[in-house]
């Protein structure tokens, strides 16, 4: 696997791919890499010539200084996995190379109709700051394909509207969310969790299956429905943010008797962790 971290270096090799008539898949992450993003990796290698990874901790997404110094910084570690999964090529810019001028001077990405809603609302800016930043490598890198997680649903629908506003010509593929045996979705985050919060931190999954399972047998009040899996989250620890039954293509609220294919989504803070999670759910 080659590590560059400069433009020159990134440039050289996908003009070489190219002149080979190479396809080239891009999986961006903020590293600290798990099965989840391995996954992202071993699909892309089914999918296209060449596999490459970036690992960019991006500032100007953290609406929360102190959760951008906390995130979890393992280099050594993720260059280890990537070898062992066969990525072609691992970017690693220096935030100068994304972000020359200082982020307040940078143009930003913003896509409109995210803020309002779910983790757009409980974090001011976060989805600006994850356009901008994935407008810029999808630029740098010039890949025919990117590959973003299921659990990052919002984020996920974030950047096809923003691919499909910009013309920008990449195509976004989708894969399911890597789970721990237990449930819990896998997530950079768990590692903040103590050893009692992780043994309940499956329940948020739980949670999600259940409010699918009393849709699926027909029970229409869904605001009581949500309400209910809210108090029963927030009497074992969580102190849920948000759990809501959206339309699964654009994430408006979801009506009974109206809308069939689902995506019911949360996020609650577990001691210091923020988690989130989502499931589909088809009624049709
Ligand atoms: O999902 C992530 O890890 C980040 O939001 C992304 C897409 C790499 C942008 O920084």
């Amino acid at each position: 696997m080659q590590i560059v971290d400069s433009l020159l270096g990134l440039r050289a090799q996908i003009r070489t791919w190219r002149a080979q008539q190479m396809s080239i898949a891009f999986v961006p992450t903020m590293g600290n890499l798990h099965q989840g993003h391995l996954s992202l990796v071993q699909r892309a290698q089914t999918i296209a010539d060449k596999v490459v990874v970036s690992i960019f901790v991006n500032p100007l997404q953290f609406d929360d200084k102190a959760d951008l110094q906390a995130y979890p910084r393992t280099l050594q570690q993720d260059i280890q996995q990537l070898s062992e999964t066969d990525c072609d090529l691992l970017f690693t810019p220096p935030a100068e190379l994304i972000y020359p001028k200082g982020m307040a001077a940078q143009t930003k990405v913003v896509v409109p109709g995210v803020d309002d809603k779910l983790c757009g609302k409980m974090r001011p800016g976060h989805f600006d700051g994850v356009a901008t930043v994935v407008t810029k490598l999808f630029n740098l890198v010039q890949a025919d394909m990117a590959l973003f997680g299921e659990k990052d649903y919002q984020q996920l629908l974030l950047i096809r509207q923003l691919v499909e506003d910009l013309n920008v010509p990449i195509d976004i593929v989708a894969v399911p969310t890597c789970r721990e045996q237990d449930g819990l979705a896998m997530s950079s985050r768990n590692h903040y969790l103590t050893e009692a919060e992780r043994e309940i931190a499956p329940q948020l999954y739980q949670s999600l299956l259940n409010v699918a399972e009393q849709l699926r047998s027909g029970n229409t009040d869904w605001p009581a429905v949500q309400s209910a899996a809210v108090q029963q989250l927030a009497s074992r620890g969580f102190k849920p943010e948000y759990l809501e039954i959206c339309r699964a293509a654009d994430l408006e609220t979801a009506h009974p008797g109206t809308d069939t294919a689902l995506r019911i989504l949360l996020a609650a803070r577990l001691g210091k962790a923020r988690l989130i999670d989502n499931i589909a759910c088809d009624l049709a």
